[in-house]
């Protein structure tokens, strides 16, 4: 799955990495996309905890959901699958699908809901902390294998970073078009 296809590659506008190195890497590879998303999802956290503001609360919790549920299906639909082929795995994956179950049943509970006291916060805590030992056992143990994988994580950051582009426009419902959406669904191979 994960072969290298980089004649795929096409502009999707949007200079969200580096400019420094323009050779190659146009998109971060696999890990460092979904470290990122890990990182600001826990900011999201921290800035949750901080405010008092039960507008700022709905749009940062809107914010985490948005993130999360995007992040967790370009991973079931991408990385997970091109993980559990190249390392034959039959456990990390299974354990992070069953995770990601609970995450969204998480999700479900707080998304569009009005900010209205302790039980609302207290849903969104131990969606934090569950947010947490996920990424760790993500970070520790999945990302540690597959760098050390025959994986081509620079075409899977690809992959996934369009996949990501797309999904996100479509929860905003954003139709401008300068998102890789005339690009959907031609660069996965499967
Ligand atoms: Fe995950
Ligand atoms: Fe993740």
């Amino acid at each position: 799955m994960a072969t290298r296809n980089s004649s795929s590659r096409r502009s999707t506008g949007r200079s969200g990495s580096s400019t420094r190195t323009t050779t190659r890497r146009r998109t971060p590879d696999a890990i460092a996309l979904l470290r990122a998303d890990h990182k600001l999802v826990s900011e999201l956290f921290e800035q949750f905890e901080k405010t008092r503001s039960a507008n700022r609360k709905r749009d940062i919790v809107e914010q985490i959901c948005q993130e999360l549920t995007v992040h967790a299906q370009i991973e079931e639909e991408i990385f997970y699958p091109a993980f559990k082929e190249a390392l034959r795995d039959k456990e990390l994956v299974p354990e992070a699908r069953v995770e990601h179950e609970t995450l969204k049943s998480l999700i479900a509970q707080v998304q569009g809901v009005e900010p209205d006291g302790e039980d609302y916060d207290a849903k969104v805590k131990v969606m934090g902390e569950y947010v947490k030992h996920h990424v760790k056992e993500e970070q520790g143990e999945m990302f540690k294998k597959a760098k050390a994988s025959r994986l081509d994580l620079q075409a899977l950051g690809e992959q996934l970073m369009q996949r990501k582009q797309e999904l996100m426009g479509e929860l905003s419902g954003e139709e401008t078009g300068e998102l890789a959406t005339e690009d959907m669904g031609q660069s996965d191979d499967r």
